[in-house]
């Protein structure tokens, strides 16, 4: 059975990765393929610790969240409920609203990058994205959003952590890039929601067509 695909987003808080998932679902969909949108933190029992500690309820140091993301993420790959691992297998295409490089960028804030990724070597050796949708917006307006959006920030919503967080993504993506490991579209989320899905829809269906 031909493999689905494996996409990921990813971004700085409020880049606006929810509304391009769901559209990107949606494209995917009318296009025939069969399609799981999917999150991380995962809706998991290990993604519902680390939301705990999102929401300020419980704390826990940096380099235990470094392991937190990277335990989640592991079973969002391999439970067999709702595993990412069986619907690629399954012939199903999977947008994850998160993954690797929110780790690498993140938690690089707190640990040493290196340790970060090689916490997340296993996560490579069972699958790698196709595809990786970098979200780049200014932290300024990523802060308005979350402001418009919220009532309360989470844990990683503050300017300096958000500075640090777009310039380690920034430093990430040249590094992987350059590595020739991963592949990352860099797309400007400051464009209308419908030029960026547009701009993503090109490279997907690029994707799709050389599958
Ligand atoms: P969430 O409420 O899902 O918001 P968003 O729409 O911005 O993704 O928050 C997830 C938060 O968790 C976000 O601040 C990024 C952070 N995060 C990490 O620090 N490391 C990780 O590996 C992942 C997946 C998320």
């Amino acid at each position: 059975m031909k493999k689905g695909l494996f996409i990921t987003f990813e971004g700085i808080d409020g880049c606006g990765k929810s509304t391009q998932t769901a559209i990107l679902k949606k494209k995917l969909e009318d296009s025939g393929s069969r399609c799981m949108l999917t999150q991380e933190p995962s809706s998991g029992p290990i993604g519902a610790m680390i939301r705990q500690c999102l929401t300020k309820r419980i704390s826990f140091d940096e380099r235990t969240m470094a392991c937190l993301f990277a335990a989640d993420r592991i079973d969002h790959l391999t439970n067999e409920t709702s595993g990412i691992l069986k619907s690629v297998n399954n012939g199903t295409t999977v947008i994850c609203d998160r993954y690797v490089l929110s780790s690498f960028a993140y938690q690089s804030a707190g640990a040493p990058l290196d340790w970060v990724m090689d916490l997340n070597d296993q996560a490579g050796d069972i699958i790698r994205p196709d595809l990786h949708i970098y979200m780049d917006i200014p932290v300024e307006m990523s802060l308005e959003r979350i402001d418009r959006n919220r009532a309360s920030h989470e844990l990683y919503e503050t300017r300096d952590r958000l500075n640090k967080v777009k310039s380690n993504y920034e430093h990430i993506i040249e590094k992987l890039t350059g590595l020739g490991q991963e592949s990352i579209f860099t797309v400007d989320a400051t464009l209308s929601p419908d030029a960026i899905a547009d701009k993503i829809w090109y490279r997907v269906t690029g994707l799709l067509n050389n599958g």
